[in-house]
């Protein structure tokens, strides 16, 4: 019988309401994963969007600061480009900047993907890191409380990009993957681990996602040329953070912004 996925979406008017809405979340399931588990481990991703909610968990103005349970983090990142942390293409820099710089963090709680490194090595690496985090045994791969995924406008997600190897990936924890048209090298974690988290929520803002947010949600399934198609999480459930201008070809919404529907797997 074909496994069903139930898709769950929350729509805010704008990008400043959904980056709210974000934060918001963050400290929520980290608050969560803490009660029940006594530690929350967050796997976040790079890209634009994750940045202005960033900013807000660091803002003394608002209530996300205090009220993060800090000292029980543990911060992971999805993926990072090749390139040297204090890079402007980093996204362990864009990280830094918009919050740990900010935060009560020590640097223990941070797992960032060395960039720096030659690709293959800075994967391996990852996956050291993870196992010695995780105290993995064998072939047993991470759970993360939280795991942040973003969708770029050709349907890749984590750099799990269209038509590269690392969509073929399923034994290893983190890989090296090779970005043709980008001409770059990224590290990634692979689909298999980001489906084993507790809770998987993509944050999607803006009209040039529209399209193929309705296509990896809704359309034909085709994982080469839609990668985020492969987020399928184990507890059955994918969340979606959307402002109105992404959510637009989705079907509407209730009064409160809220809408789903299930996806055959
Ligand atoms: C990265 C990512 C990537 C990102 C999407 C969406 O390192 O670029 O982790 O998968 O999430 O490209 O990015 P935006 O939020 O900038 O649209």
């Amino acid at each position: 019988m074909a496994k069903k996925l139930k898709v769950e979406y929350f729509v805010e008017p704008d990008a400043a309401a959904l980056a709210a809405r974000a934060a918001r979340h963050f400290v929520e399931m980290a608050e969560a994963a803490v009660a029940a588990r006594g530690r929350a481990r967050i796997a976040i991703s790079g890209g634009s969007t994750p940045k202005v909610a960033f900013g807000l968990l660091a803002d003394p103005a608002r209530p996300w600061l205090k009220r993060m349970p800090w000292d029980k983090l543990e911060l992971f990142w999805v993926d990072e480009r090749c390139v040297p942390p204090d890079h402007a293409d980093s996204n362990y820099r864009m990280t830094r900047e918009a919050l740990l710089d900010h935060a009560p963090l020590q640097p223990a709680q941070i797992h960032r993907m060395e960039g720096e490194l030659a690709p293959e090595a800075a994967a391996s690496r990852y996956e050291s890191e993870l196992r010695n985090s995780f105290r993995l045994e064998g072939a047993e791969t991470p759970r993360f409380d939280l795991i942040n995924l973003g969708m770029g406008p050709d349907g890749h997600t984590a750099s799990l990009f269209p038509h590269t190897a690392a969509l073929h990936e399923i034994g290893r924890l983190a890989v090296a993957n090779h970005v043709q048209n980008k001409d770059a090298w990224r590290v990634t974690l692979t689909w298999p681990v980001i489906n084993q988290g507790a809770s998987v929520f993509f944050l999607i803002g803006g009209a040039d996602k529209a399209q193929i947010l309705k296509e990896v949600m809704l359309g034909p399934r085709d994982p080469e040329r839609l990668p985020s198609q492969l987020i399928a999480p184990a507890g059955g459930i994918l969340t979606l953070f959307l402002d109105k201008a992404a959510a637009a070809l989705l079907p509407a919404t209730n009064e409160q912004g809220f809408g789903s529907f299930e996806r055959e797997e």
